[in-house]
């Protein structure tokens, strides 16, 4: 099939790249000209594992093209996907401009009939602006169907998650736009859930709302288990092999963050607010993951005593392992605090460095913030350590060499990677979340 991909963030390149390798003619299109001079020589400025290999494999078979002109796009296609952003606005509600600008962009240039989908995560009741805004500026009248086909990818499992799904869901209000949709996922063997365009866009934001709320649920769990002295991991367990509960996204921690959940979480209770419902629960579920962030720190000063002067070492800035992508995430959002309450900082990630050092590039963060060339060098004369991602490597160190060289061998391990009582064995002061030594 001929697909037209407007917009080449994570989720559109990851979909471009995927139809593509499953043997469609994919044209990817965005308007940020330099993104687009780098992608059409196999360059991707995100970290996403067996991407870059995929994007340039079907660039060099024909198969995948990037270019600024959306026209040219959606003369040859029969399927235009929308992947452009819909970052929050100030007060939380989704802003859906871009989506908008697409949508006259290509009735513009409709000139047979094609088929309109929406991947972006989007409010319901956005189909029906794309099908009127078509109708209001398409050029020839010529037949179209507006179709939602969410996307549910993780970064860092991207590529792996839109290949096996454990479901596909297309909210359509025809049989001809079913029919095509059926048969570019007939390759993946998965279920498809098929549904009109609204439920569509309310499963996407409903399936990241309850995940977060998972999230949420069992880090308020974790602060039960402290205060009474029990372990949540054990705690997690027992509950998670309910399989009417499951193991998934019950991990105590740091919070959530993400270019995901945050963003989709706060456009929900917004739309729920306009429709007429307060939705008190995605409420308490954002409160929860802020005051799991300010935890942390409150742990820093237990420990050490006073923050301002000292150095804290800080592993893992990206939001989850796997990724580069910082947006939103609670290291980010950790060492602010830190910074604010006077304390240095060492830090090291393997893949996030660059992306973090654009964000403490003022005169005074760039001071205060010491970026390192790995574990050990972040731990050299520091406080403390502190796990803030769950990286493999950081699994595996050599934890005599890092007694030795932080001042104080203590660990705050914001993502529950070490075992407590191992810790203790090695004669660490170690603290994680929801356990108790
Ligand atoms: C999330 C969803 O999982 C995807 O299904 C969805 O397609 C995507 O948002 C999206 O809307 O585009 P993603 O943001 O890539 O994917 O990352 P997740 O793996 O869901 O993790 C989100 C955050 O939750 C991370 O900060 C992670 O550390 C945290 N998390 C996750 C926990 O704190 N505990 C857990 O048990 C699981």
């Amino acid at each position: 099939m001929k697909i037209a991909i407007i917009g080449a963030g994570y989720v559109g390149l990851v979909t471009g790249a995927c139809f593509a390798n499953l043997g469609n003619r994919v044209y990817c299109i965005d308007s940020d000209r330099k993104k687009v001079e780098a992608l059409a020589k196999g360059r991707i400025t995100i970290y996403e594992p067996g991407l870059q290999e995929m994007v340039k494999h079907n660039l060099g078979e024909g198969r995948l093209s990037f270019s600024t002109n959306i026209k040219t796009a959606v003369k040859k296609s029969d399927i235009i996907f929308i992947c452009v952003g819909t970052p929050s606005k100030d007060n939380g509600e989704a802003n859906l401009l871009d989506i908008e600008n697409v949508s006259r962009e290509i009735a513009k240039n409709v000139d047979s009939y094609k088929l309109i989908v929406e991947k972006s995560t989007v409010p319901v009741e956005t189909g029906e602006w794309v099908k009127k805004t078509i109708n209001a500026f398409r050029k020839k009248n010529v037949k179209f169907d507006v179709a939602s086909n969410p996307e549910f990818l993780r970064e860092g499992t991207a590529i792996e998650d839109f290949m096996r799904p454990d479901r596909i869901v297309i909210g359509v209000e025809s049989g001809r736009a079913k029919k095509i949709l059926f048969e570019l996922y007939k390759p993946l063997n998965a279920p498809i859930v098929v549904t009109d365009i609204k439920s569509a866009e309310i499963i996407k934001h409903a399936s990241n709302s309850f995940l977060a709320t998972k999230i949420s649920f069992i880090n308020a769990i974790s602060v039960i288990c402290e205060k009474a002295g029990a372990d949540i991991e054990k705690v997690a367990k027992g509950v998670g092999l309910d399989r009417r509960i499951g193991r998934g996204f019950l991990s105590a921690g740091i919070g959530f963050g993400g270019s995901c959940f945050p963003k989709d979480l706060s456009a929900f209770i917004h739309i729920a607010d306009r429709l007429g419902y307060r939705f008190g629960l995605l409420e308490e579920v954002e409160k929860i993951n802020e005051e799991q962030k300010a935890r942390i720190t409150g742990k820093i000063s237990q420990l050490i005593w006073n923050i301002p002067g000292k150095t804290i070492g800080v592993l893992g800035l990206s939001f989850k392992p796997n990724t580069d992508d910082i947006r939103n995430a609670p290291a980010i959002d950790i060492i602010e605090r830190l910074l604010r309450q006077g304390a240095k900082i060492k830090t090291y990630d393997p893949k996030a460095m660059q992306k973090t050092k654009k964000v403490f590039s003022g005169p005074d963060k760039k001071k205060s913030v010491i970026f390192c060339r790995d574990a050990y060098e972040t731990a050299r004369g520091s406080e403390c350590l502190l796990i803030l991602t769950d990286w493999n490597e950081f699994k595996e160190l050599d934890f005599k060499r890092l007694k030795k060289l932080l001042k104080q061998p203590i660990i705050i391990d914001g993502r529950n990677i070490y075992d407590p009582s191992e810790m203790k064995r090695l004669g660490f002061v170690y603290t994680g979340i929801g356990r108790h030594i």
